[in-house]
C-alpha cells in the first residue's frame, strides 16, 4: 500500500503531481491511500509505504489525459467528499485504457464525477453572487480596503476567488472562509489559513446600500418563492444584509402588487429606489464653485437616461490644475466598478503610451466625455455601446466644467466621441490627426486615436501605427503644454 498526503484539501497541482508518479509506476488505485490535512490517518495509511518512495520517473507521452478530464478533476477536487483524490485517481487509471470512459453516462465512477462538477460548479456561483464585501479601511494610495465572510459549502476558495480579482481589480480584498482565506492586494493574490467570521470587522456602512439595491431589483409581481428560495438558499442568509428584508417582502408582496397594478402608468424604473436616493439632478449646478464640487456633484446626474444602468458616475482624475487633459470618451466596465478613468484594457494602453514618451500620468488630468457607463447586456456580460450625439450633448456640461476649473493648456481629444464633445463639431480623425487646433482663450486642441480602436485593430501592423501615432501626438501635446508661450486661462 502506497500513502499520499496532500498538504492542502483542495490543492489539484499536488494531486496531479502524485497521480502522475503514481501511474508511471504501476501502482493500482486500491493500492493507494490518499489523505488530505484535518482527515484520520487511518491503520493503512499507519503502516501503507510513502509515496516519496516511489523512483521519479520522467517519461513524455507515457500517460493519456485529456484536458476535458483535467477540467473537471479541478473542480471535483474541491469537492467535500473525502474519497475524492482516491476516484478521481481511479478513473484517471481507467482512462489509460478506456479512452471513451467519459462519454459513458451509467458508470458509477462518472455519475459520480458529473455530480460533484455540478456541486462544486453551483458552489463557486453562490460564492460569486453572494459574497458580501465590508469595508474595512484605505491603504497606500488611498486603495480601499474591503473584507468579507463566506461559508462556502466546498473547499471553492482557490477555485472561486480569481473573478473576485478580475472584477474589484483596484481595491485591496480580502475573503475570509472557514478554510481558506484569499488575500488581494492589487497585484497578487495569495491564500492563507481560514478564518472565522470575527477575522472580519463589522461595518454596516456598506450594507444600506446592498438593501436599497435588493429592494429595488424585488418585483414583488413576478416574486416564486420555492424559485427565490432555490436561487438564494436560507443558509447564505445570515451573511447577506438584504436578507433581513426578505420575510417581511415576502409577506407583503401581494399587497404591493396589487398596489404596483394600480399604479402601473405611473410607476418609475425599477431601478427609481437607487435614484431617489441620488436625489435631485442639476438644480444646484450653478452653485458649483469647485473642482471637488463638481466630483460631489455628478452622482446626482440625471441629465440623460445613462446614469440608470451604470454603476455611477466616473469623474476625471488628476491634478486640479493640469497643463495637459486627456479626453476618452466613456468608463469601460472596469472604470464603471471602480470609479475611475482609464484604469482597465484601454487603460493600460493609455499608460504604455504614456510611460513610453515620459509623461507622469499623475500630471496629467484623465477624463471621458461621457461620465456614465453605456452597454448592453449580452448573457451576463455588458458590452460597450457607442455613445449618441444627445448623450455626448448632455454630457458636455460637466466636461466644460472641469475644463473651467483645470484650465489646462492643451487636450487631447482621444477619439470622435471626446472630439465632438470638446468642439461640438463631428470630426474624422483620419482627417485632422495630430494637427494642433486652435480652441477658445488661446487653448490648443490635439486628436488622436483611442486606446480601444488600438485593441481593435485587426492586424499588428495596423495596432503598431495607430500606438505609434498615439504615442507621437501624446508627446506633442505634452511639449506643447509645457512651453511658455501658452498661458493656462
Ligand atoms: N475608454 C474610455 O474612453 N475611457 C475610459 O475611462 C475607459 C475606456
Amino acid at each position: 500500500m502506497i500513502s499520499v498526503t496532500l498538504k492542502d484539501q483542495a490543492d489539484f497541482g499536488a494531486w496531479k503531481v502524485a497521480a502522475r508518479k503514481l501511474l508511471l509506476n504501476k501502482i493500482a488505485p486500491e493500492n493507494v491511500n490518499w489523505a488530505a490535512p484535518g482527515g484520520m490517518q487511518s491503520l493503512f495509511e499507519m503502516s501503507a509505504q510513502s509515496i516519496d518512495t516511489l523512483r521519479d520517473i520522467t517519461l513524455t507521452n507515457a500517460l493519456t489525459v485529456s484536458s476535458s478530464f483535467v477540467s473537471i478533476a479541478e473542480r471535483v477536487i474541491c469537492h467535500r467528499d473525502p474519497e475524492r483524490f482516491a476516484r478521481l485517481y481511479r478513473i484517471l487509471w481507467r482512462l489509460q485504457t478506456d479512452r471513451q470512459l467519459l462519454k459513458q453516462t451509467t458508470d458509477n465512477d462518472i455519475i459520480w464525477m458529473t455530480d460533484c462538477d455540478k456541486a462544486i460548479r453551483r458552489d463557486r456561483h453562490k460564492m460569486h453572487a453572494f459574497v458580501r464585501f465590508r469595508k474595512v479601511g484605505e491603504g497606500r494610495y488611498k486603495r480601499e480596503q474591503f473584507a468579507a465572510w463566506f461559508e462556502p459549502t466546498h473547499f471553492i476558495t482557490r477555485l472561486a476567488t480569481p473573478f473576485f480579482m478580475r472584477r474589484f481589480p483596484n481595491m485591496d480584498w480580502i475573503i475570509v472562509t472557514p478554510d481558506c482565506t484569499a488575500i488581494w492586494n492589487g497585484q497578487d493574490l495569495t491564500f492563507a489559513p481560514g478564518g472565522t467570521k470575527a477575522d472580519v470587522p463589522a461595518d454596516d456602512s456598506m450594507e444600506k446600500h446592498w438593501k436599497v439595491y435588493f429592494q429595488s431589483i424585488f418585483n414583488p409581481a413576478r416574486l416564486k418563492v420555492g424559485a427565490m428560495m432555490s436561487e438564494m438558499p436560507k443558509k447564505y442568509w445570515h451573511n447577506m444584509p438584504e436578507a433581513a428584508d426578505i420575510p417581511k417582502m415576502i409577506e407583503t408582496a401581494q399587497a404591493r402588487e396589487r398596489k404596483m397594478r394600480a399604479a402601473a402608468p405611473a410607476m418609475p424604473h425599477p431601478l427609481a429606489a437607487i435614484l431617489k436616493s441620488r436625489t435631485a439632478s442639476l438644480e444646484n449646478a450653478a452653485d458649483i464653485d469647485s473642482l471637488s464640487q463638481a466630483r460631489n456633484a455628478i452622482q446626482t446626474c440625471q441629465m440623460c437616461p445613462l446614469h440608470c444602468n451604470a454603476s455611477q458616475a466616473v469623474f476625471g482624475e488628476g491634478p486640479a490644475h493640469a497643463n495637459l487633459m486627456i479626453v476618452g470618451e466613456q468608463p469601460g466596465d472596469e472604470e464603471d466598478i471602480a470609479g475611475r478613468p482609464f484604469i482597465g484594457p484601454a487603460g493600460k494602453i493609455l499608460d504604455e503610451a504614456l510611460t513610453a514618451e515620459n509623461i507622469d500620468r499623475s500630471s496629467v488630468y484623465v477624463t471621458n466625455a461621457i461620465k456614465h457607463f453605456k452597454f448592453k447586456l449580452r448573457g451576463k456580460r455588458r458590452i460597450h455601446e457607442r455613445p449618441n450625439a444627445s448623450e455626448i450633448d448632455h454630457c458636455r456640461w460637466w466636461l466644460k466644467t472641469e475644463i473651467n476649473f483645470v484650465k489646462p493648456k492643451v487636450i487631447v481629444a482621444l477619439g470622435t466621441s471626446a472630439a465632438k464633445a470638446i468642439t461640438g463639431k463631428t470630426i474624422k480623425i483620419s482627417d485632422c490627426r495630430g494637427d494642433i487646433i486652435d480652441l477658445s482663450k488661446g487653448r490648443k486642441l490635439i486628436v488622436t486615436y483611442h486606446p480601444a480602436f488600438i485593441l481593435r485593430s485587426p492586424s499588428p501592423e495596423q495596432q503598431d501605427m495607430a500606438f505609434k501615432a498615439l504615442n507621437l501626438d501624446l508627446a506633442r501635446a505634452q511639449r506643447l503644454s509645457t512651453s511658455e508661450e501658452l498661458s493656462q486661462t
